[in-house]
């Protein structure tokens, strides 16, 4: 496909978009409740905030297919927008919820006086023995003996708490404390123990770590509750559990009922740098969510393909096959993310009113030493769906919040400088409908496989499962 003029729409809306810095050197990202909870490759709150106030000026919903800890959520809401997000993750679904809800200050004041009372008088309490961890094998070795006790202690206190806003406040800081007195290093989103003389000396304090936790959420909340208690009408918001690449469900986001899609999908390896699971794999299993060890192959990329698609996008066509020459199975791996995010694409693609846009913050990483162009990959789907290209942004990482060097063979030893640039890519839907419906036969519902030469029709077989795979709850209250 071809690309012309990168800012030529974008010119319209803003004479100057060289003068936009997409950098944010120097800003905060930890404000209101962003202070919440770390997560490997959280988007910037200013990268989302400042797509909000370009392309959403009048938008009413706000989707976030790839949600996370709810960044754009919250963004959308502190502008008075509706905000659905979904994710995979259990624990980034938590998170969002928690940073995104809005509790009863003197609630949350009443239950951090008790936890206050409630550690001043530890020496006296009994002791806890923890209980199995369901998700942990080896409790003794992620957790020395006195910090599993304290952590049972605090989950025994955070369990008792019944209003569901002020739990989820206090498991947030309780999912962070697990992380940071673990036995785990705390620069890594992998799990990787200590070594023995880091262990050696590593103890921990727990309830001290909990609390600097609340004390600094507090203060997030209390600025996030004070924008939101401006607004005559609070805006909605929903963290769902749906996977876009199956499709949407139902009765949950409208077609054509979406204006803005703010959005940074992973970066296709899951399985090698950005492991969200493992990174969330000990809290999750503290807190009891469900199957904290099986998260990666169930994020896109997670399941094997057999042959090569044929994708519609030239250049990743191009780069899947540069891949494939040097290995077959990488270019399978690498194709298997692509495959569903174009999926995915098709799907949140329907969602978007005409008019509406789409944002996507993504890095172009390296396999094989080939670049992967997914800006350009993403641009070439949507248009496929009916999209105009706005404006592909470039931005420079100035705090790398991704291992700094990766292993783009897998081989042991071998490593690669990882992206210290991101693009955003901005499309908008036609406000021609039939241009739309027609793209969507010619491109969305079948693709070719060089490898079989059967035309698949993929999309379509995906559409028919919908109802029955993808489940949450309803959001008719939104619109
Ligand atoms: C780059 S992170 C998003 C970070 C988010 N913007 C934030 O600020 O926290 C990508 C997210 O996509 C999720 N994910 C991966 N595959 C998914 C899928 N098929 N459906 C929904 N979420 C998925 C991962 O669990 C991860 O939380």
């Amino acid at each position: 496909m071809a690309h012309t003029n990168q800012v030529s729409l974008f010119s319209e809306l803003n004479p100057r978009p060289d003068l936009l810095d997409w950098t944010f050197n120097g800003a905060s990202t930890r404000e209101l409740t962003h202070c919440y909870h770390d997560y490997p490759a959280r988007m910037i709150p200013q990268v989302a905030g400042n797509l909000l106030d370009m392309f959403g000026i009048n938008a009413k919903l706000l989707f976030d297919p790839y949600c996370g800890t709810g960044t754009s959520l919250v963004e959308g809401l502190i502008r008075g927008i509706n905000a659905v997000g979904t994710d995979l993750n259990p624990l980034a679904r938590l998170i969002a919820q928690a940073k995104t809800c809005t509790p009863d200050e003197r609630e949350i004041d009443d239950q951090i006086t008790r936890f206050d009372r409630c550690i001043a008088s530890s020496h006296v309490s009994r002791s806890v023995k923890p209980s199995l961890i369901p998700g942990i094998s080896r409790i003794d070795f992620w957790f020395k003996p006195q910090v599993a006790e304290k952590l049972s202690r605090l989950k025994m206190f955070i369990d008792d708490i019944e209003n569901d806003a002020v739990r989820l406040f206090f498991q947030v800081a309780f999912s962070e404390t697990v992380r940071e007195s673990s036995n785990t290093r705390n620069n890594e989103f992998k799990l990787y123990r200590y070594d023995s003389k880091r262990l050696h000396t590593f103890n921990p304090n727990v309830f001290e770590i909990m609390s600097s936790k609340l004390k600094r959420n507090r203060a997030g909340l209390h600025k996030f509750l004070a924008i939101m208690h401006n607004f005559r009408e609070s805006p909605a918001v929903q963290v769902c559990d749906f996977n876009s690449v199956v499709g949407t469900p139902s009765g949950t986001l409208l077609p054509a009922s979406v204006d803005i899609v703010v959005t940074s999908p992973p970066y296709g390896d899951s399985h090698t740098t950005v492991a969200y699971g493992q990174y969330s794999r000990l809290s999750a299993a503290w807190l009891g969510l469900p199957e904290p060890g099986k998260i990666d192959n169930k994020l896109m990329g997670g399941k094997a393909i057999k042959s090569l698609p044929n994708l519609p996008s030239d250049a990743l066509n191009k780069a899947l096959i540069q891949i494939s020459s040097a290995d077959i199975k990488r270019a399978l791996e690498v194709a298997s993310f692509y495959s569903d995010l174009h999926d995915s694409i098709f799907h949140v693609s329907q969602l978007i009113r005409l008019g509406g846009h789409a944002c996507y913050v993504v890095g172009n990483r390296k396999v094989k030493g080939v670049v992967l162009p997914t800006d350009i990959a993403i641009r070439d789907f949507f248009e496929g769906f009916g999209f105009e290209h706005i404006s592909t942004f470039h931005r420079s990482i100035p705090n790398k919040r991704m291992p700094l060097r990766n292993s783009p063979t897998n081989a042991p030893g071998a490593v690669d400088a990882t992206m210290t640039r991101e693009y955003i890519v901005v499309v908008r839907r036609k406000n021609t409908k039939a241009v739309h419906d027609r793209k969507l036969g010619a491109n969305g519902h079948a693709f070719k496989s060089p490898a079989n030469g059967k035309r698949r029709s993929r999309v379509k077989a995906i559409s028919q499962t919908t109802r029955r795979k993808a489940k949450t709850r309803r959001i008719s209250d939104i619109r």
